[in-house]
């Protein structure tokens, strides 16, 4: 279980506080949301909870276990806890594919016919066997967002961090993502994933924190949390559709797009 204990954070060269004390709780077996307004704090509370930035105050812990800034804590930590960054460009570095996938293994110093077998399971999972010979600067960048999650998901770590996951994609990525996180989520992992893509995290998560300007306005059920209409303009959000549906035009409050469309 990952969790902050009333973390605050600036950044050196700037004076004000990013993030202001927030306590937050990622429970293991869950799928959590984090959302709110562009410069709200997602993308830097997810460097604090992997150990890249550290808090000024109040603390970050796995499993427990406040984390420990050492190079080699640091490292056991990223055994467990693994990111996908919103740009594909900061996770790729091998114009071969495999080889990119690979390269956290084979640094692990891991057999390599056990190499192949994740790298191999890894790209099957994000479906992209079909073009995984290609190098990289061919990809869309739909596709290349496909390969950073399949580098990150390689290692196989109980959780799973994914900043902005379907940002910059047309429809059909966009569509391409939430099948791929459903299948990360089937597979047991934890999984938490910040956006401002309201309708995904609406579909796709248990539970939901809203940040506002660096606080945290509030935590809970998805579907709790999206019905406060106030809080969630307050945020600069909108509400996912399925729930303006029901505020609106008293239709039953559907989870998902198959229920009300009924396909
Ligand atoms: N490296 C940085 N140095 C200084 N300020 C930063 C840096 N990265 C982000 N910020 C500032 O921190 C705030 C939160 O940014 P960020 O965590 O990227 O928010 P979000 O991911 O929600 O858009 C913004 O005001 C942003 O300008
Ligand atoms: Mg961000």
């Amino acid at each position: 279980m990952l969790l902050t204990k009333r973390i605050s954070f600036k950044y050196e060269q700037n004076n004000q506080w990013v993030l202001e004390d927030i306590s937050l709780t990622l429970a293991a077996g869950k799928v959590t949301g984090l959302i709110g307004a562009n410069g709200s704090g997602k993308s830097t509370l997810f460097m604090l909870l992997l150990g890249i930035l550290k808090p000024n105050t109040g603390e970050v812990c796995w499993d427990g276990q406040p984390l420990s800034y050492h190079k080699e804590a640091l490292y056991q930590l990223r055994q467990n806890v693994s990111i996908v960054f919103q740009d594909p460009d900061q996770q790729i570095f091998y114009t071969d594919i495999r080889s990119d996938i690979a390269f956290a293994l084979r640094n692990l110093g891991m057999d390599e016919e056990e190499v192949l077998r994740r790298v191999d399971n890894a790209l099957t999972l994000v479906d992209a066997q079909h073009f995984a010979d290609q190098p990289i600067q061919y990809l869309s960048y739909g596709q290349k967002k496909r390969v950073a999650i399949a580098g990150a998901l390689v290692l196989d770590a109980p959780c799973i961090l994914l900043d902005e996951p379907t940002a910059g994609l047309d429809p059909l990525g966009r569509q391409q993502i939430i099948e791929i996180l459903q299948r990360i989520v089937a597979e047991g992992k934890q999984v938490v994933i910040s956006s401002h893509d309201i309708d995904l995290i609406y579909q796709v998560c248990d539970e939901v924190s809203v940040l506002h300007k660096g606080r945290l306005l509030t935590s809970g059920d998805t579907q709790q949390v999206f019905l406060q209409t106030e809080l969630i303009k307050q945020a600069g959000l909108v509400q996912p559709w399925l729930v303006r549906l029901h505020l609106e035009k008293e239709l039953p409050l559907y989870r998902r797009e198959q229920d009300f469309l009924g396909s």
